[in-house]
């Protein structure tokens, strides 16, 4: 079957069925082709199934990207509220978690049905299990064929998303794409992804899984303070995710435990207080009483907090302040919820998405080389570049 349209978009994920409804509300005719059997099926899994849809404090600032400018245009024209507009248009009821994230008080259901809801109303066509099997551009025309239909239109929206989680269909079709249209890629590598630890240093911490701790991760210049979570493979939780997508394999990372509390006090306090009491015991009072036990061994101090010199008292502090760790790798795109890298935005015009060298072809969401904080970040920038697109297409 064929079907012509004035735009088609690869991908009924975020960023493309905000491109659609957007191109919808401006009179254009648009189809959207999806291989999965099911739109959006990140978001239906996104924010443990509420969906953390966008975050009120989403700026360029909250992204990485070889250019960090890339993103001002089309954050700026389409804000976080903005979409909290659509979403209490249509009735979802929503409430802010911690740091701005904002969550469905319901399902992340709704946030789909919204969608569909308004492709319905604007006439976007859905095209669901459709495998695109070649793109061709001839007279200005492009030319998608999937198994059983083609599809022409004399604008093409590239909205796959990246490589992460390949067993709900990621494919990385937007980069064979931008390749064949001579676009250039730049590396792609998972981001927002737990790390690992290797054997010997895993078997040290395995008595720590499970456990959770507020702490600062750093690398390099970059820190984030939010909960470490320490796991049968290694490391993960908010900070760790976060501080993923700066990582690079070799380097380390420096864990500053629990920041709010004074350690060298907390100690001198309890020592004052009972010096006959364990180290561990002292620490408990602050920190999971498996990490307490942990730190206290980890320094040879599990002995009473009386017999413990100055100066193992300080080299306890010290670690607990800069705890230095090389990750052997990170868990990788089976785990990761983002692919930083992706099609370089040196090729796309910031305004529209569209490739420079090649009207009518446009680049949207997590194929970009643009990736967000863990946080609401990554939508935002779904529907600030979908809302880009669907305004130019
Ligand atoms: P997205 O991946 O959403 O959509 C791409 C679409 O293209 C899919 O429907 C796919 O089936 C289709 N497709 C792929 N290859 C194709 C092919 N060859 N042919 C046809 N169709 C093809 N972000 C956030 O801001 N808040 C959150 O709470 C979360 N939570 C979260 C949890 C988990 C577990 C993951 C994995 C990710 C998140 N994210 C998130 C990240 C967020 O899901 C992600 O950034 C956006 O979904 C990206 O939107 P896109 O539309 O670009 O890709």
């Amino acid at each position: 079957m064929v079907h012509r349209r004035d735009a088609i978009v690869i991908g009924a994920g975020a960023a493309g069925m905000m491109c659609a409804l957007t191109a919808g509300r401006r009179g254009r005719h648009v189809a959207v082709l999806d291989h999965a059997a099911a739109p959006g099926e990140k978001i239906r899994i996104s924010g443990g199934g509420r969906c953390n849809f966008t975050n009120v404090h989403a700026g360029p600032k909250n992204y990485l990207s070889a250019n960090p400018h890339f993103a001002k245009s089309a954050l700026a024209r389409f804000r976080p509220a903005d979409f909290i507009a659509m979403v209490e248009a249509h009735g979802i009821a929503w409430h802010e978690k911690t740091l701005g994230q904002l969550f469905c008080d319901g399902s992340a259901r709704d946030i789909i049905a919204m969608f569909l809801k308004e492709l319905a109303a604007v006439g976007a066509t859905l095209h669901l299990k459709q495998s695109v099997v070649s793109v061709e551009r001839t007279d200005g025309l492009f030319r998608v064929r999937t198994e059983t239909d083609l599809f022409e239109a004399p604008a093409l929206v590239v909205a796959s998303g990246g490589k992460s989680i390949p067993k709900m269909g990621a494919t990385g079709l937007a980069y064979r794409i931008a390749g064949q249209f001579g676009l250039a890629v730049l590396e792609t590598r998972p981001g927002l992804v737990p790390l690992t630890l290797d054997p010997a240093f895993l078997e040290k911490i395995a008595p720590l899984a499970g456990v959770s701790v507020d702490a600062e991760v750093r690398h390099g210049r970059t820190a984030f303070r939010e909960a470490l979570l320490f796991t049968h493979r290694g490391l993960s939780g908010p900070a760790i995710l976060q501080i993923s997508s700066y990582w690079r394999e070799g380097d380390e990372i420096a864990i500053r435990i629990a920041p709010d509390v004074d350690f060298a006090e907390v100690l001198n306090a309890a020592r004052r207080e009972n010096g006959r009491q364990s180290v561990a015991t002292a620490l408990a009072a602050v920190l999971p009483k498996r990490l307490a036990q942990f730190f206290a061994a980890e320094t040879g101090a599990e002995r009473p907090l009386a017999e413990l010199s100055g100066k193992a008292q300080a080299a306890l502090v010290a670690r607990l302040g800069d705890w230095r760790i090389r990750p052997a790798g990170s868990e990788g795109y089976r785990t990761a919820e983002v692919t930083l890298g992706g099609v370089d935005t040196a090729g796309l015009d910031s305004r529209d998405m569209q490739a420079k060298a090649v009207p009518g072809l446009y680049f949207i969401g997590e194929c970009v080389d643009v990736t967000g904080w863990l946080g609401g970040y990554n939508f935002q920038w779904a529907w600030a570049s979908g809302h880009a697109a669907g305004e130019a297409v």
